[in-house]
């Protein structure tokens, strides 16, 4: 448990399960402020620490940000040097914070893309958060949903080959059990910073339901109150899945 009770917000509806996050922005929060981008980055870790800690305190179960994209590689060596070395610092810096909340850290992505001192902190302050009990949050790093895809669909043809899956029995379930976090159940919400409406490969698969909101702020700017809003907005959705929302079922059949 986290040391503050968890305190989940009365929003007059539903409360989202599992929230994922595409944190955008950070470049351009910084350019408008004559400030080189990188500091945008800087400054996003303040994001990420406020965000992670609100949602361990109102019980969100799990939350999955974008951190590092597979397309991000292909960045300037300066940002992308940056960016591994303040997720570094990330990585130790925040183990009190995420021991304090309660909160499991889990890396998914081709996390053994990574520089071998971020690597190998990961593995750490996953090994030291373990045990907790409370949130999970996911770190998608080196990620990309069609490399995620093509990965798991590697190893279930290497399975089939060697007679452990009948290439007849394989169903959406079976496919799940191949991603890089089968258990996790998918996003209910997915936010995007900075205005832009595109989910740029990011869990394609698992998002297929969730329910999108995208704020105008860049990530920097976005604290408590914008996370509100989106829970708010979450809160006034009817998710059908497809199917009819049981008042208009219930008119049909009557
Ligand atoms: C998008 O902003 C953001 C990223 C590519 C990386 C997100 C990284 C952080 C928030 C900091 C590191 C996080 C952790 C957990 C260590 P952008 O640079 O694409 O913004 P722009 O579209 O304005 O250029």
């Amino acid at each position: 448990m986290p040391k503050e009770a968890v305190q989940r917000p009365d929003l007059g509806g539903p409360f989202p399960d599992h929230i994922a996050i595409i944190m955008d922005g950070n470049g351009r929060w910084a350019q408008e402020r004559n400030m080189r981008r990188v500091f945008g980055h800087r400054e996003g870790i303040a994001s990420v620490r406020e965000i992670t800690t609100e949602c361990a305190r109102m019980g969100v179960k799990s939350l999955t940000l974008y951190a590092f994209s597979v397309e991000n590689w292909k960045r300037p060596s300066v940002e992308v040097r940056y960016l591994m070395r303040l997720l570094r610092r990330y990585l130790i810096d925040e183990r009190d914070t995420l021991m304090d909340n309660d909160v499991r850290l889990l890396g998914i992505g081709r996390l053994d893309d990574l520089p071998e001192g971020a690597l190998r902190e990961l593995r750490r302050t996953e090994a030291i958060t373990a045990g907790n009990r409370g949130m999970l949050l996911r770190l998608a790093l080196s990620y990309g949903s069609r490399t995620e895809l093509a990965d798991g669909l590697r190893a279930l043809v290497r399975d089939a080959k060697a007679g452990l899956v009948d290439p007849g029995d394989v169903n959406e379930e079976t496919l799940r059990r191949y991603l890089y976090d089968p258990e996790t159940p998918d996003p209910d919400l997915m936010i995007r910073t900075a205005g832009e409406m595109r989910l740029s490969n990011f869990l394609l698969w698992q998002a297929s339901y969730s329910e999108l909101f995208v704020a105008n702020v860049c990530w920097p700017e976005f604290r408590k109150p914008q996370l509100m809003e989106a829970l708010e907005a979450y809160a006034h959705r009817e998710r059908k899945y497809g199917g009819l929302i049981q008042d208009h079922a219930n008119e049909q059949t009557a």
